[in-house]
C-alpha cells in the first residue's frame, strides 16, 4: 500500500456522484475566479492570482469538476517559514453543489495528499467571525481527522486592511498524526523538536 493510500480520514464524506477532485491546471483558473466571484462571500482576487496558483501551487490546491465544469476549488500553499503547515487560503463551492460534502472532500483529498508527500501535519486558515459555514466546514474536517485540536487566535485585524475588511482569525488544526507508521513517527519527532 502506498503512503498516500494509508493517509485517509477516519470517516469518508458522501459527495455528489461524478465529482472529480484534481490538481488545477491553468485552464481551470478562469472558472475558479468565477466560483469565487459568485460565492459573494470570498474576497475576489484578481483573475491573475488564480492563474498563479494554478501554475505554481497546483500541488497544494484542488478543483472539483462535474461534467467538465469547475464547481468548487481550494487553493493553498505550504508556508515557506513553517513547512509543517498547509495554509488554506480560499475554498468555495458553487451554490448548486453545496451541502453535499464537496468542500469536505476537497479538504480531505488535499490534506491527505500533502501530508503523505510533505512534512505537513497541520492546516491553517483564516475565517471571519460571521462565516459560520466556513467555521463548521473546518470543525467537521478536524473531527474527521482524528478529532484534531483547533486553536483560534487573532491574525489580521481591521486596521491591517485598507478597505474596511473584517478581522480574519487564524484557525490552526492539528497536529494530525494519521497512523502508527513511519510518517506519523516522523511528524511526532518534528513537533517535539519545533521551537
Ligand atoms: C463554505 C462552503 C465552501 C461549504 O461548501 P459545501 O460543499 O456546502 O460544504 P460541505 O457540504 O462539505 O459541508 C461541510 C460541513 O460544513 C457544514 N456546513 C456547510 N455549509 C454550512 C452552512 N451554510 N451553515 C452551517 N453549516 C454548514 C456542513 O453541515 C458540514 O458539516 P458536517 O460534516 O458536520 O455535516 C460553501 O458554503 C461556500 O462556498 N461558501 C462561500 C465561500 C466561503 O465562505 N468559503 C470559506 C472561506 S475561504
Amino acid at each position: 500500500m502506498s503512503v498516500t493510500e494509508e493517509i485517509t480520514p477516519v470517516h469518508d464524506v458522501e459527495t455528489p456522484p461524478g465529482a472529480l477532485i484534481v490538481e488545477p491546471e491553468v485552464r481551470h483558473a478562469a472558472e475558479m475566479w468565477r466560483v469565487a466571484r459568485d460565492s459573494k462571500t470570498l474576497d475576489v482576487n484578481s483573475s491573475y492570482a488564480y492563474l498563479v496558483y494554478c501554475r505554481d501551487f497546483a500541488r497544494t490546491s484542488r478543483v472539483a469538476v462535474i461534467d467538465g465544469r469547475v464547481v468548487g476549488f481550494v487553493i493553498g500553499h505550504v508556508r515557506p517559514e513553517s513547512p509543517h503547515h498547509l495554509f488554506v487560503w480560499q475554498i468555495a463551492v458553487d451554490e448548486s453543489a453545496r451541502g453535499k460534502g464537496l468542500a469536505g472532500r476537497l479538504l480531505d483529498e488535499l490534506f491527505g495528499a500533502v501530508a503523505a508527500s510533505d512534512d505537513v501535519h497541520s492546516v491553517e486558515t483564516t475565517i471571519t467571525d460571521d462565516n459560520e459555514a466556513s467555521q463548521k466546514l473546518f470543525a467537521s474536517f478536524a473531527k474527521r481527522w482524528q478529532k484534531a485540536p483547533i486553536t483560534v487566535d487573532p491574525l489580521f485585524e481591521p486596521a491591517h486592511f485598507p478597505d474596511g475588511h473584517d478581522a480574519e482569525k487564524l484557525y490552526e488544526i492539528g497536529p494530525i498524526f494519521v497512523l502508527d507508521d513511519g510518517i506519523a513517527d516522523d511528524a511526532r519527532e518534528l513537533v517535539a523538536t519545533e521551537p
